[in-house]
């Protein structure tokens, strides 16, 4: 049987590289990007170097429309076709809209809106005939206020409306296109995010979230794959809310009130 190969951006840390694990797990060759942090990735390199499937990462800024080009190039070049695309890498200057230049949401959207518009465009080439899925991470921004997410949130907010447009456009081609929401994460982002109120947020979100902890990313990642299965093939264009049933809460549902 023919090696099925997925894309799958910011991989080699947070919920992308859970994504990439329970992948690689599952025999898929994977191919990921990071923006910056070589460290980071030489470490992932090594940890992936003797799995059962052959894991590939390298410095691609997906802000910069050349560069989402050439990540789907080297899977053209190396493979020929594609399985999977996940477009989990995102990016953007937290502030408060009142601070918020024009370049921010340039940069943002660049990363969010028009990133996955052409990765989509690209992997429709290279998934014909390959019963393809495509998977993006939203976030919880979309739907609720977070400090300093404005632009984010709102770049995501577009972000499900091309899964849905994508979802009916490529459906005839059997490309499957869908979004997962997660809450709160336990992830280095987070932790840059909110500084030295991290721990004290996240426990928070232990105490509030009613499946009693936060996630890491690895039940983000175990919806990637259920919408990656054939078994999802019947949910089209829909963004999965995987929370935990934090978007639940309000206050006044918690305990002693
Ligand atoms: N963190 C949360 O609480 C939260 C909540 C809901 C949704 N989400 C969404 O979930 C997804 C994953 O978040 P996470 O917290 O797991 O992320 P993370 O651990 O911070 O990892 C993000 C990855 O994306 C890469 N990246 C960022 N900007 C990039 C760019 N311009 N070009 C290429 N790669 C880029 C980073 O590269 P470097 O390593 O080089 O920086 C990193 O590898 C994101 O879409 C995020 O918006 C997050």
């Amino acid at each position: 049987m023919k090696t099925q190969v997925a894309i799958v951006t910011g991989g080699i840390k947070g919920t992308g590289k859970e994504i990439v694990k329970q992948l690689v797990d599952r025999g898929v060759d994977v191919v990921t990007n990071f923006r910056k942090d070589q460290a980071t990735a030489d470490q992932f390199l090594k940890e992936f170097a003797s799995a059962k499937s052959k894991v590939h990462a390298f410095q691609a800024d997906l802000g910069e429309e050349a560069q989402v080009h050439r990540l789907f190039d080297y899977v053209k070049e190396k493979y020929g076709y594609l399985n999977y695309y996940i477009a989990n890498a995102a990016a953007t200057a937290f502030k408060p809209l009142a601070e918020i230049k024009p370049h921010h949401i340039q940069r943002t959207f660049a990363i969010t809106v028009t990133g996955f518009v052409i990765g989509c465009q690209r992997a429709t080439e290279l998934m014909t005939g390959q019963n393809g899925k495509i998977v993006a991470i939203s976030g919880y921004d979309t739907h609720t206020y977070l400090p300093r997410h404005g632009v984010l949130g709102a770049a995501k907010a577009a972000l499900e409306t091309l899964v849905k447009y994508f979802a009916v456009e490529l459906a005839p081609y059997k490309i499957n296109v869908n979004a997962v929401n997660p809450g709160f994460l336990a992830t280095t982002s987070t932790k840059i995010y909110m500084g030295e109120f991290y721990e004290s947020i996240k426990k928070l979100n232990e105490e509030i979230t009613p499946r009693g902890h936060v996630t890491d990313g690895k039940e983000i990642a175990d919806v990637v794959m259920f919408l990656c299965s054939d078994q999802a093939n019947w949910i089209c264009g829909q963004t999965i809310r995987a929370d935990g049933g934090l978007s639940h809460i309000q206050p006044m549902a918690l305990p002693n009130h």
